[in-house]
């Protein structure tokens, strides 16, 4: 059992967790993510890694369906069936110095700050981009703002921050003519494919973390299959970070959808019938 130590809201929708799980927290690095199961007949989910401490790691999520609901009710002291990882490979950071822009769009903004940290400490200058609808959306601003050395915030209704989608800052730093080493991008799959398409005539290295449906985490099920380069990956022993301008992302956006119906009918079924078992341990 993993007891959750922390455990608190970031915005309506967002929720952030701060687990004890030692093993996983000594050996996680950047971009690498770990898979959650709430309690013991409940479903197995992939979540990012997305800070560590100590012994503790944190995982940010939006409550969006059954499981990641149910983690949004749970609080400190409550504990978590099981918790493993680090998972995948970690991101591909060099020692500085280089320039990297990264970009988060949504819930994908708790990603990015891991990894704007490490590249900060292998010595490189680091520029944030970080994006939501609205500006009650904005989630860890200050947080990224602290590691990045300069910081974009859009939100698509002008709110808070820029005008518009955070694409928009990227090709304006693109189109500057500065020198940009890599660029990491981390959102919902839509805003991942349009958001690459911007560094694609720069050729400019640029990264995607993967979502794909994943079970095992391990590259025996088959379920994360992803085409890259022409070739059929697995993105949880590949990935899930991958060449965002070799990703095929029609097969990608489609296989996201394989579920929708099944997953409409579980949070019917739970929200109907749910009892939380993730007890306290007395
Ligand atoms: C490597 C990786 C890292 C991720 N990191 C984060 C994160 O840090 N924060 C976050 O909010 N989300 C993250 N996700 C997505 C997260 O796993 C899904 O939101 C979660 O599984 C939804 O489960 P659910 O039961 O709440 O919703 P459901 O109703 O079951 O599904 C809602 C949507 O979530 C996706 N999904 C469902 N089950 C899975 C699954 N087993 N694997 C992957 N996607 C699934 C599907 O696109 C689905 O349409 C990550 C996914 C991957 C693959
Ligand atoms: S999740 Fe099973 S192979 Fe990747």
């Amino acid at each position: 059992m993993y007891e959750i130590v922390k455990a608190h809201p970031l915005s309506e929708t967002v929720f952030e967790m701060w687990i004890r799980a030692p093993q996983v927290a000594h050996n996680a690095q950047a971009g690498q993510f770990c898979i959650i199961r709430p309690d013991e007949t409940g479903e197995r989910i992939p979540l990012t890694i997305s800070g560590i401490d100590g012994d503790l790691i944190r995982i940010s999520f939006m409550a969006i369906g059954t499981t990641t609901k149910l983690l949004s009710t749970l609080s400190a002291g409550d504990h978590l069936r099981d918790v493993v990882g680090p998972l995948g490979i970690p991101s591909d950071i060099a020692k500085g110095p280089e320039t990297v822009v990264i970009v988060g769009g949504g819930v994908g903004v708790a990603c990015t700050s891991i990894i704007a940290q490490a590249a900060k400490n292998a010595g490189n200058y680091v520029i944030g981009i970080i994006g939501a609808r609205n500006k009650n959306l904005i989630i860890f601003e200050n947080e990224i703002r602290d590691i990045c050395d300069e910081l974009f915030v859009t939100t698509d209704d002008g709110s808070h921050g820029i005008k518009g989608f955070a694409s928009g800052p990227l090709k304006t730093l693109c189109e500057s003519g500065r020198k940009i080493d890599k660029v990491w991008i981390i959102g919902p799959g839509m805003m991942m494919k349009v958001t690459s398409d911007v560094t694609k005539p720069y050729n400019i290295k640029t990264y995607v973390s993967l979502n794909p449906v994943m079970v095992d985490g391990t590259g025996m099920c088959g379920s994360c299959r992803v085409v890259v380069d022409g070739k059929m990956k697995f993105a949880c022993v590949d990935g899930p970070e991958f060449d965002a301008h070799q990703v095929d992302w029609d097969d990608l956006l489609v296989r996201q959808l394989m579920y929708v119906t099944e997953e409409r009918q579980s949070i019917e079924y739970h929200e109907a019938h749910h009892e939380c078992r993730c007890k306290k341990v007395e």
